[in-house]
This record gives structure tokens, C-alpha cells and sequence, in this order.
């Protein structure tokens, strides 16, 4: 279980070494002309023969609206999760740890939210907004869902935002001021996830099958939602592709398999990790994200 001194520990970080996006990320630095938005590894269609066809301004435009997806969903997830924290944050004595860590965490999303939205307006990105179906399962599960759940599943989209930041932060044909975002997104979302485990090992400690098998799923589908936010039908209609709706088809099941590949083995060694695979899940993380458990 986490002790107060770590926490103690975690809020001193956030106060002495915070990461202003305002002098943290180069923003007057404009893009080489060789520059690129995502890593290829993250490009749906890369890898895909049609991809080849494509002019290097469509491959590059490709993978700026992509990324802009992903700073949106960042942004829309993180707007949600704040929204819990300000309530789970009423309940508790204001003095506590878990009080103060939190409104640190609060202060540090909200920057990062407003860090998202400036890069959207220096990438001229015109995000599409989500499904019904995304947006009524954030706002009913942002109201409805307990606790414990709520923070597995935040866990879970902070694992992969992570794991993007990762490859976005290293990939040095990336854009700088991306880099510099991913960066600074990265090492606080590092600390967010350290508090994150250190509270669900309370309720992962005491958890049966069922409660395990629950976690799991709340897990699951998160992933699920995050990973269908990115690839979009009017992103290639954008760059001038003309079967639109067959490259977009092909697309989706290329991005599944580059996510599954590249994406989950964090996520899956912290469901490793309190039992969260058994004869109940186990099928459902093969059938949906095709993970290796
Ligand atoms: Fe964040
Ligand atoms: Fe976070």
C-alpha cells in the first residue's frame, strides 16, 4: 500500500520541478520541411501498400490529422477524469495526502489540457469529434461508475497515452515541438501513474474473481474506446484519397495490429500483476486487442 511519505514525496516533486508548457515546449520553433507528425509505427495505413502511392505531403498530412486525434482524445479524456477527481477530492479531509496529491494532479491536467489545445491550433488541426457512442460512455461512466473503477480505467489510458508519448518523445524525425509536449506529458503522466498504482493496490489487494474479472473488463473496454478514436474516414477523404471507405477499412485492421504489437505490454504486466487474467477475461482481451494472455 502506498504510505503517506511517498505520497508526500510525489507532491514535493510537483512543486518544485513542475513543467510549464509555456517555456517547457519551443513553441515559436516552426517544422523542418523533412519533419513529421507521428511515428510511423502509429500512422494507421503505414505499412499498407497504398501508403506507398501516396505523395510524402499526404503521408506527412496523414499523420498530423492522426496525431491531432490523439492530442484530442488526450485532452477529452483528461477534461473527464478531472471532473471525477474534483468529486472523489470533496470527499476527502483536505489536509490528507491523497487530497493534496490530487489537486496537484488536477492543476497539472489541466495544463496539459490547455497544452493539447495550443498544439491542435499550431498544427491548424481541425479534430473530429467522437462518436455518440464515445461520448455517452465517457459522460455515464465519468458519473456513474465507482471509484476504484474510474481510476482503472484512467490507469489504463494514461498507460497508453504513455506508451505514445514514449515513441512520439524518441522518434527524432518528429516535429520539435510535438517532441518537447510528448515530453513533458510523459514524465508528469509518469507520476500521475505512480500514485495511480500505489491507491489501486488497496483495491486490488482485497479483490475476488469477480472483482478481479470487473477491473479487467473496466480495463479492456477503455483501451478498446481510446484505440477506435484515432484512425477516421475523413482523414483520408482530407488528403485527397479517393476509395476513402476501402482504404479506411483496411486501415482500421492495420492499426489494430500495430497497437496490439507496439502498445499493450505495459498494460498487460500491470493486469499480470493482481490476476486480472482468468478463465473469465482472458478470451475477451484475445477477441477484442488480440493480446498475447
Ligand atoms: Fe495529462
Ligand atoms: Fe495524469
Amino acid at each position: 500500500m502506498m504510505q503517506a511519505e511517498e505520497i508526500e514525496r510525489l507532491i514535493k516533486i510537483s512543486k518544485e520541478r513542475p513543467l510549464m508548457p509555456e517555456t517547457y515546449v519551443p513553441w515559436s520553433e516552426q517544422p523542418l520541411p523533412e519533419d513529421g507528425y507521428l511515428p510511423e509505427s502509429l500512422i494507421s495505413i503505414q505499412g499498407l501498400p497504398v501508403y506507398e502511392t501516396l505523395t510524402s505531403q499526404q503521408q506527412k498530412d496523414i499523420g498530423r490529422h492522426e496525431v491531432v486525434q490523439v492530442l484530442y482524445s488526450y485532452g477529452w479524456g483528461e477534461a473527464l477524469f478531472c471532473v471525477f477527481m474534483a468529486k472523489f477530492a470533496l470527499e476527502l479531509p483536505p489536509e490528507s495526502p491523497e487530497h493534496r496529491f490530487l489537486i496537484r494532479e488536477i492543476i497539472e491536467e489541466y495544463r496539459h489540457q490547455e497544452m493539447f489545445a495550443q498544439t491542435i491550433a499550431q498544427l491548424n488541426g481541425k479534430p473530429l469529434i467522437q462518436t455518440t457512442a464515445h461520448r455517452l460512455s465517457g459522460k455515464i461512466s465519468t458519473n456513474l461508475l465507482p471509484a476504484d473503477y474510474l481510476f482503472m480505467g484512467s490507469l489504463a489510458v494514461e498507460l497508453i497515452t504513455d506508451k505514445y508519448g514514449n515513441y512520439a518523445r524518441r522518434d527524432p524525425k518528429i516535429y520539435l515541438v510535438l517532441r518537447k509536449v510528448f515530453e513533458l506529458h510523459n514524465i508528469e503522466e509518469g507520476r500521475h501513474i505512480h500514485f495511480t498504482k500505489g491507491l489501486l493496490e488497496r483495491y486490488t489487494e482485497k479483490a475476488g474473481f469477480i472483482k478481479k474479472s470487473l477491473y479487467s473488463f473496466v480495463i479492456l473496454i477503455n483501451i478498446h474506446f481510446v484505440r477506435t478514436m484515432y484512425v477516421r474516414k475523413e482523414i483520408f477523404e482530407r488528403v485527397g484519397i479517393s476509395n476513402a471507405d476501402e482504404v479506411f477499412k483496411q486501415a482500421k485492421i492495420n492499426f489494430h495490429k500495430k497497437f496490439s504489437e507496439n502498445c499493450l505490454d505495459d498494460i498487460i504486466k500491470f493486469v499480470n500483476s493482481w490476476g486480472g487474467f482468468n478463465i473469465a477475461t482472458r478470451w475477451a482481451w484475445r477477441w477484442l486487442l488480440d493480446a498475447k494472455v
